[in-house]
């Protein structure tokens, strides 16, 4: 193989990913005079921002003034079950608000209040009406919008290409190598910097809002070329997936159904959130339970116990079907047909209405939806240097779902959206800052190119071998019984086992036919990924001996102070295996500290911050 043969591209900086973050950072690079490329696995417009439907949260306090940016970074520790990095979340709430406005200056048309302002509806966690939305096409939006600005900005779009390694010099990113996935052609890109934006690993379960380019791609390559990863065991089950028809189990209901009003009962009838209200959400919540029974219109309608964050309607909805009243294809009914008139629902959900009707003849204005947790988005990801967004792998830098840190033990809804955009550009402006103190080019010698390309082909060149489909699909039947919802030592343990038993599996993967347009050589190469982020989510939700947010341990009841730690999982181990370590938090600031353990009088009262 002649390297110089090799199809080339040279950039400053090559972003992979074309959801929010990664359009988002483009853009930004762009706009610093960066010759920027961007090259993603599908086509431009299929992200799985897009299943962010509901809103992205931001204090701008529209609908209801008392909101502001503490409020917002309150919700977001509380949420995260104070594991959050307290810088990032800091900067999200904070910046959140500018960037909203950022994306109606660039053509985002946003539902509005009868005054005209950006429409805010309520969501999990949320204290106040925060989340601007487009209907239930908010990810959508913001896709079209993001794209619609940065096509006009010079920047490249390498669409249908797939990232195989990350090249390095002397441990600086110095390029990558992918290959075209339609005429199965290597292309290798020369760049100094790389932005890792390829979303989760949502595809290692097999019930999952995400579609099929979610493998985990970014975590894997970004730790096979020394990143360090984070949090790796916080796997969010979004409550409301839909559960029937078997075709499209998993696909999302968007919280906007709840936080339009929108209940959860189980087959008999009984509205069973309320028996699921944690003791220490208790006050708050139940003095606007009963007030929630006066929606659709009195604002003060806002904290029904369907609101409560994610993990705690999940689990409710799980422990529902176990005790044998779920509906009957094992899951909860979501009722928002008796709750708001027909044409607010079509006007509100146009999705959702459409969806259900197509997808399941269920007309959502008459009748319940069936609905059950889907593994919906990873809070753990590469580490990253808050304000940067670096790792630290010189030259490589990561924003959005794939990168760690802001949501710590638990996202609250509408925050992805908001993430994409804050990040992402942090992300921009920190690849121009490395590039200007950057004095040589590095480059990737051939060997590892030659490997790269070598190690892809092999999966075609030998004569017999493993199934990838079925390798698959082995994965996610190991993720989905041993990784769930709830875990115990003994069944994460498993998972370590059978994974591993799996990755020896995997060396002897096999495609038959030629690199062109073949789907099972595109599925071989993504197992890899899903061996790494499948691994990495057992081992670390293993040693993460307490239950915090989405992190559920049977085995070991409540959240312990001593494991208020990250769990840090790299590619040291004495062999170059799989290493998890626990790594001491930082404490946070004394006024960031007061703004999260604040009471909300004391906040909206003006006495903190
Ligand atoms: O339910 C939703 O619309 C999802 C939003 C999110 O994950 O942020």
């Amino acid at each position: 193989m002649n390297v110089g043969e090799i199809q080339t591209f040279e950039h400053d900086v090559l972003v992979i990913g074309a959801g929010g973050a990664g359009l988002r950072a483009a853009i930004e690079c762009s706009a610093r005079g960066l010759n920027t490329g961007v090259i993603s696995k599908s086509l431009l417009g299929k992200a799985h921002t897009v299943m962010a439907e509901g809103g992205m949260a931001a204090s701008l306090g529209n609908v209801d003034r008392r909101d502001n940016w503490k409020i917002h970074f309150r919700d977001t520790m509380r949420g995260g079950k104070f594991l959050n990095q307290w810088r990032m979340a800091e900067l999200h709430a904070k910046q959140a608000p500018e960037r909203v406005r950022e994306l109606e200056e660039w053509g985002a048309v946003f539902d509005r209040t009868p005054d005209g302002l950006i429409n805010q509806r309520n969501f999990g966690g949320h204290r106040y009406p925060r989340l601007a939305h487009v209907g239930d096409r908010t990810g959508l939006e913001l896709i079209r919008t993001l794209q619609d600005h940065g096509v006009h900005q010079g920047i490249h779009f390498h669409m249908e290409c797939t990232a195989l390694r990350l090249l390095l010099d002397s441990g600086r990113i110095a390029g990558v190598a992918g290959y075209w996935r339609d005429t199965g052609r290597f292309v290798l890109f020369r760049t100094p910097c790389v932005i890792m934006a390829t979303g989760g690993g949502g595809k290692a379960w097999n019930v999952t809002s995400n579609s099929w380019e979610y493998t985990g791609d970014g975590a894997a390559l970004a730790y096979e070329a020394g990143a360090e990863l984070m949090d790796l065991e916080f796997t969010q089950f979004h409550p409301t997936g839909m559960v029937w028809p078997p075709s499209v189990r998993g696909t999302l209901v968007t919280e906007g159904v709840r936080g339009d009003g929108g209940i959860l009962l189980n087959s008999k009838g009984e509205r069973f959130m309320f028996n699921y209200i944690p003791k220490r959400f208790a006050s708050e919540t139940a003095d606007t339970i009963l007030e929630a029974d006066k929606w659709p219109d009195d604002p003060s309608a806002r904290r029904p116990p369907e609101l409560l964050t994610r993990d705690v309607v999940a689990r409710a909805i799980r422990a529902e079907v176990q005790a044998g009243r779920g509906s009957p294809h094992g899951g909860a009914f979501l009722d928002i047909a008796s709750r708001r008139p027909a044409d607010a629902i079509r006007r509100k959900l146009p999705s959702m209405y459409h969806q259900f009707k197509e997808l399941a003849e269920v007309d959502i204005t008459t009748t319940p939806m069936e609905v059950g947790p889907t593994l919906h988005y990873f809070m753990g990801g590469i580490r990253v240097d808050a304000d940067s967004q670096q790792t630290n792998v010189p030259g490589l830098f990561a924003c959005g779902e794939c990168a760690a840190g802001l949501h710590g033990a638990n996202r609250l809804g509408g925050n992805s959206l908001s993430d994409l955009i804050v990040f992402g550009r942090l992300a921009g402006i920190g690849v121009a800052a490395y590039l200007s103190e950057q004095g040589t080019t590095p480059r990737a010698d051939d060997a590892q190119i030659i490997a790269a390309f070598r190690e892809a082909t092999s999966i075609l060149n030998r004569e017999s071998g493993e199934n990838p489909y079925l390798m698959h699909e082995a994965i996610q039947d190991v993720m989905s019984s041993n990784v769930g919802i709830v875990r115990t030592g003994e069944e994460l343990q498993t998972a370590v086992e059978q994974l591993e038993a799996l990755k020896t599996r995997a060396k002897s993967l096999k495609a038959p036919g030629t690199s062109q347009y073949n789907p099972g050589w595109h599925e071989a190469l993504s197992v890899k990924s899903l061996l790494v982020v499948g691994e990495a989510v057992a081992r670390a939700a293993y040693i993460r001996e307490e239950s915090r947010g989405a992190h559920t341990r049977l085995d070991f009841e409540g959240e312990r102070d001593e494991c208020a730690r990250f769990n840090v999982v790299t590619k040291k181990g004495p062999n170059g295996e799989m290493q998890v370590e626990k790594v001491e938090r930082p404490d946070p600031p004394q006024e960031l500290a007061a703004i999260a353990n604040a009471t909300l009088e004391d906040l909206e009262g003006g006495k903190v911050g």
